[in-house]
């Protein structure tokens, strides 16, 4: 696969370092890698020797199983961290756990952690390239490009398109590596929750849209995202209640026909089922989420073919 940007090397902290043009590339090698997904036999031997080392510091299903999938898609060698049954849990600080997996041998570190800015830590102890898998509030790279391609996939572009990204957005870092990602693709984004979850500052730093009012903010849209309601949060005093957040922000059959007739409608997942989405609208015939699950992989497959340098 050719490609005519240069990705071998970098970090991927967050989509701020990258090109509209870079974008599209990453895109279009993750068709490439669903297409070997789509076969009997979907192993390529591309990476083979190097060796690819996950750090997740904090729970994952999605985004952890499909980078290690990926890992052994590409034929690349993975050690698996586990951070509750290593050192790091006998008081061995980050840095020596980093030094002391660098002289293992390791050529690319994802790190998953609750600490902004953890990815760059890693590099500057590793000097080796790192994909961030999730860093506390602030970014989440890889998800925003997954769900980036599955709009792209379906629609053929985010050019103009109204894409409305409804639930907690203050404490979500799915959303802003999404606002960054869309925005540079020529996306109208519009963000809608209750004000205590949507920060007055977005538009400025982010060129999106804040709405409060559900049923505005679907109006016309061709793509609608939910977000997981972080409920280790209702201790926070941010909500009256979670049923009063249901009434007014819930997914559901009578919500969506604001939007278009045929809009997409996606979750990043974990999803709470009846609380920002309900199930007749996470499994229906415009629901993407399992679609965004499968394009985790290839995705994932993309960058670290990308990144690694895969011939
Ligand atoms: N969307 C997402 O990051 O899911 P996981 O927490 O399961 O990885």
């Amino acid at each position: 696969m050719k490609n005519k940007h240069n990705f071998i090397g970098r970090n991927l902290y967050d989509l701020d370092d990258y090109s509209a043009d870079e974008i599209i590339a990453i895109l279009e090698a993750t068709s490439v890698m669903k297409e070997i997904n789509e076969r009997d036999y979907k192993k390529l031997p591309t990476l083979r020797g190097k060796t690819v080392c996950t750090l997740f510091m904090e729970n994952s299903t999605r985004t952890r199983m499909s980078f290690e999938l990926a890992v052994n898609r590409l034929s690349a060698d993975l050690v698996s961290f586990q951070a509750s049954i290593s050192a790091l849990s006998k008081g061995e600080s980050l840095q020596d756990t980093i030094c002391t997996l660098n002289a293992m041998g390791i050529d690319l570190y994802i790190i998953r952690h609750r600490f902004p800015g953890s990815p760059q830590l890693v590099h500057k102890y590793s000097e080796k390239p790192v994909m961030n898998a999730g860093d506390g509030r602030h970014a989440h790279p890889t998800q925003a490009l997954l769900d980036i391609f599955s709009i792209w996939e379906r629609l053929g572009t985010l050019k103009d398109l109204k894409i409305t990204i409804v639930g907690d957005i203050a404490h979500s870092r799915v959303v802003r590596s999404n606002l960054i990602g869309m925005k540079k693709l020529g996306a109208n984004v519009t963000v809608c929750g209750p004000k205590t979850l949507v920060p007055g500052f977005l538009p400025e730093i982010y060129g999106c849209k804040v709405e409060h009012d559900l049923e505005t903010a679907l109006k016309d849209a061709d793509v609608i995202m939910g977000l997981r309601m972080q409920l280790e949060r209702q201790n926070e005093g941010l909500l009256p209640s979670l049923d009063e957040y249901t009434k007014q922000y819930v997914l559901s059959k009578r919500t969506i026909q604001f939007a278009k007739k045929d809009a997409l409608i996606m979750h990043p997942g974990p999803m709470n089922r009846g609380i920002e989405i309900m199930p007749e609208i996470a499994d229906s015939q415009q629901s993407l989420v399992l679609a965004q699950v499968a394009n985790g992989v290839a995705v994932r497959m993309a960058l670290l073919f990308l990144f690694l340098g895969g011939k």
